[in-house]
């Protein structure tokens, strides 16, 4: 499309290797915040493999160039410009060294090298290593690196780098020096380097080999009694590794830091991973079970990428679901495995549950909008735009596909074949599936296209039984409908999907299944259909009554499922699958396929009213002791209002809120005793305890609590708030009273309870970053009334002495919150919500390209609203688009105008 017209859109077809390489980098630092002097000495041969160039072109960014020699001698044809620096006809093989000169304190964009809470980090994934020096700064280009840090003693005691350390000592003037390398070729983007006033908790284990490892988790000292548990994360993420696929460590030290100041979650640096302090800091007081389940889940996903990412890398950036698929997999596998082990489906379904909630809430609506892309993008304005829900999570669907396909030791077998092949290099989706493909004795090459082509697929459903013949056939049918634009364009076939399924007979069991053409029933009741067409009839043979279809069990594949099941039906399911994602799937299709009428019916403004056979259906999963708790929590949470808006055919945040609420309200009242009776039944007295099952009985009770807080009279909700608020000894239990507090007295513009609550927390935990992030974002997502709407005391907010928008967790928690996870707020019909976005991307903009690119995201899906919120959302983003500068923003704004 507008594409070609473009000057800087950045094509995969394009790619060419590099003229040159780089073999070895000794880089020096002397680091001063507002001017780090950085000398740089790389080994640069040419690329047998490449076309000759004359002329050598780093790239460099926002950098003050001091010098350049080749072999010891000054090298006067260099010239520095604002994409980096070009040395003119160059040798074939030669030493080159470069100075240069940056400025970390005034640095606000976080990418480079920073200063955070006065210490140096670095972040320089995608593109960052080329604001610290002059650099080949693409990942097919592998060195050595040695690092040499120098600076004050007493201000930045502690020097760390890729690797292991060689050397460290003083020198004059109070300075001193560390000296560190990386036995392990990398490419830039893995570099780190961090300086300043830190700790760390140490421990010494074993890897599977026998040898001994150093383990730190540094962080600043106040902070030290919040990383047991990411140490305990790590720990396991080493034995894990090492147990399900023969991984080890492979460098004597791993260290981990923590840090404020962050733009996404955590950097997989080798051998000194950075974090966002969100997902290292936790103790029962400060950190919810969520928060304990992400860390866990962050820590594995960046130690895993030790091999997914580091030891095997990706080839240009069009590759980077190479790693970030296949890591996001892995940790989604590890949670599992530690939440359920091998063998309890139903533990490790919670996190499934968990997992496509998130794909079908976020993924699923980016694929439907001007940004959608497929899981290898084929082009880009600005890389960091492109570390989505799609290269991410649907990327890891893809990669869990193949083992769908293949089995856990298939897709073992393929995951050995790829690092036996191409440990050391950086390559391409396609090395990936071909190692798959080849080590299982397959042919893969219709399922490239869930690389290339964007877009939800639909697969629809119809079923025939025929009683004389005892044949049951299903007929599948795949195709994307109607989706948006930039998907469309790429869209070119069928798909390979893995369709499981399974039959229920009367009594709810499994049927035993045998298709047409087998000479006997298979001992298992799911069944993988591959499904490469069309249109594909799956006839099953020997079905002696009229079963009830189980389909895409456990998810298998990242695709809609349209099927015609009766409410009656969907209760059934609910009640009797055998497989516990889709007794989940049943309830929400069941809950959905309600609050999707009753929106409709609010949009224009009939009576509500919903059906008691609903209400029945979420009685029997409150009630019933053989679910978990952690299942029945997530059974009876109803869908968000962003996933239900989106389903309309004119999304309507309002009506979405009233008719969800209207639900929530009528579940309250009509299973009040139930409700009570799962609160009192599931509280866990005594010492916290991080457990999935401990932390199933607190879910499931807040979830109680928060029905009771929608009760017509909410006092009772109130009183055992209050005391749950006033008692609680850990931050579940506390921030959920505290929702619950301000959710039941919204109506009536917040109660003394609700306010009271509020002052205690913020007193309580003034010194606790991540629980203000906490208190900033409950209020920007609470419930609001129309006395006094939330975009009102977001504005208070954004004054409040502890509002910082360069913090980007800081601005998260309160802009985030309110414009991407308080819809029916937001979404205000006065244009107050799209106003205040509006202002909130342009000052980003000029502090945080990054940040604010995301922020921008917030409107993209705005041509499916209704109509006066659509004008005002496209008002807003002509607003932004005129304002401003960064490419990253730009191209977010300029793609949703297009
Ligand atoms: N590679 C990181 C991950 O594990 C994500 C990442 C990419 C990142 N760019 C970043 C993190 C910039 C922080 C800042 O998924
Ligand atoms: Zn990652």
């Amino acid at each position: 499309m507008a594409d070609t017209a473009t000057p800087n859109v950045i094509r995969r077809a394009d790619y060419a290797p590099p003229a040159f390489l780089i073999d070895t980098v000794a880089l020096e630092f002397d680091l001063i915040p507002e001017r780090t002097v950085v000398r740089n000495t790389m080994r640069v041969c040419r690329n047998p493999d490449a076309s000759h160039a004359a002329n050598f072109e780093l790239m460099g960014e926002q950098l003050e160039f001091v010098s350049a020699t080749i072999d010891g001698a000054p090298f006067a044809q260099a010239h520095a410009h604002e994409h980096g620096l070009t040395l003119d006809n160059v040798p074939d093989n030669f030493e080159l060294t470069l100075t240069s000169i940056c400025n970390p304190a005034e640095n606000t964009t976080l990418s480079g090298l920073y200063v955070s809470g006065g210490n140096f980090f670095t972040q320089c994934e995608a593109e960052g290593f080329r604001r610290i020096t002059y650099f080949l700064d693409r990942p097919d280009v592998m060195a050595t690196f040695t690092v040499t840090l120098r600076a004050s003693k007493a201000d930045y005691p502690v020097l760390l780098s890729n690797g292991n350390l060689l050397e460290e000592g003083d020198l004059p003037d109070g300075r001193h020096f560390a000296r560190w390398e990386d036995p392990f070729r990398k490419p830039s983007y893995l570099f780190a380097l961090v300086a300043g006033k830190l700790v760390a908790l140490e421990e010494r284990v074993k890897s599977g080999s026998g040898k001994e490892k150093l383990l730190q988790v540094w962080v600043e000292p106040h902070d030290l009694d919040k990383t047991r548990h990411a140490m305990d994360s790590l720990i396991n993420s080493i034995r894990w590794d090492e147990s399900r696929f023969g991984l080890e460590l492979d460098l004597d030290r791993f260290m981990i830091v923590a840090v404020s100041d962050f733009n996404m979650g955590a950097m997989e640096n080798k051998g000194l991973n950075i974090f966002n302090t969100k997902y290292v800091l936790a103790n029962p007081e400060t950190a919810t079970d969520t928060d304990f389940a992400n860390i866990e889940a962050v820590v594995g996903h960046e130690y895993f990428h030790n091999w997914t990412g580091n030891r095997v890398t990706c080839r240009d950036w069009f590759q980077l679901s190479l790693k970030e698929g296949l890591t996001v997999f892995r940790d989604q596998e590890f949670s599992a495995d530690m939440a359920g082990g091998a063998t309890d489906e139903a533990a490790r379904a919670t996190k499934r549950i968990e997992d496509v909630r998130v794909l079908r809430q976020m993924q699923f609506a980016e694929d439907a909008g001007p940004m959608a892309h497929p899981v290898r993008p084929e082009s880009y304005v600005e890389i960091n735009n492109f570390y989505t829900m799609t290269v991410y999570e649907k990327g890891s669907e893809v990669v869990r596909m193949y083992q769908t396909l293949f089995g856990r030791d298939g897709f073992r077998k393929g995951m050995d074949l790829y690092f036996k092949r191409h440990d050391g290099q950086a390559v391409t989706c396609d090395d990936f599936r071909h190692a798959l493909a080849d080590a299982n004795g397959r042919d893969l090459a219709q399922f490239e296209r869930w690389y290339s082509q964007a877009g939800t697929p639909r697969v629809s459903v119809r079923t025939q039984y025929d009683a004389a013949q005892q044949r049951y056939s299903v007929t599948l049918t795949q195709g994307y409908g109607d989706t948006a634009p930039a998907a469309r364009e790429t869209q070119k076939g069928p798909l390979l999907i893995p369709f499981a399924i399974g039959l229920i007979g009367k009594d709810g069991h499994d049927l035993p299944l045998q298709l047409e053409g087998e000479t006997r029933a298979s001992e298992a009741t799911t069944r993988v259909l591959e499904f490469t067409q069309t249109e594909q009839t799956f006839t099953f043979v020997n079905v002696a009554q009229e079963p009830l279809p189980s389909l895409l069990r456990n998810f298998s594949a990242p695709v809609i499922v349209e099927y015609d099941y009766s409410a009656d039906q969907l209760a059934f399911l609910l009640a009797h699958d055998s497989d516990p994602f889709n007794r989940w799937e049943a309830g929400q299709r069941l809950a959905t396929r309600e609050l999707l009428t009753l929106a409709g019916r609010a949009a224009t403004g009939v009576p509500l009213q919903l059906d008691d056979s609903v209400v029945a259906a979420f009685a029997r999963v409150l009630t019933d002791e053989t679910l978990s708790p952690a299942f029945r929590e997530l059974a009876l949470m109803l869908p968000s209002e962003a996933y239900l808006a989106e389903q309309m055919a004119e999304s309507n945040p309002a009506a979405v809120h009233a008719a969800r609420q209207f639900v929530r309200k009528r579940l309250a009242n009509a299973l009040r005793k139930d409700w009570l009776a799962v609160y009192e039944k599931h509280r866990t007295p005594g010492a916290y305890e991080a457990t999935p099952e401990a932390s199933g009985h607190r879910a499931l009770k807040n979830l109680a609590l928060s029905y009771l807080a929608e009760l017509d009279d909410p006092a009772e909700a109130v009183r055992l708030a209050s005391a749950q608020y006033d008692a609680a000894n850990n931050m579940t239990d506390r921030s959920a009273a505290l929702s619950a507090l301000l959710n039941a007295s919204a109506a009536n513009g917040g109660s003394v309870e609700a306010h009271q609550a509020l002052d205690d927390f913020y007193r309580r935990f003034e010194k606790e970053p991540l629980v203000i992030d906490k208190w900033f974002a409950l209020q920007a997502t609470q419930r609001g009334s129309a006395q006094r709407p939330v975009i009102e005391i977001v504005r208070k907010l954004m004054a409040h002495p502890a509002f910082n928008l360069k913090n980007p967790n800081r601005a998260r928690s309160l802009i985030f919150s309110f414009c991407a996870a308080n819809p029916a707020q937001f979404h205000a019909e006065d244009g107050s919500g799209y106003a205040f976005w509006a202002e909130q991307v342009i000052a980003l903009d000029a502090i945080n390209p990054q940040v604010a690119a995301r922020l921008a995201r917030s409107l993209e899906l705005w041509r499916r609203f209704t109509p006066t919120l659509r004008d005002g959302m496209r008002a807003a983003l002509e607003k932004v688009a005129s304002q401003v500068k960064s490419r990253d923003v730009r191209e977010i704004v300029e793609k949703a105008l297009a």
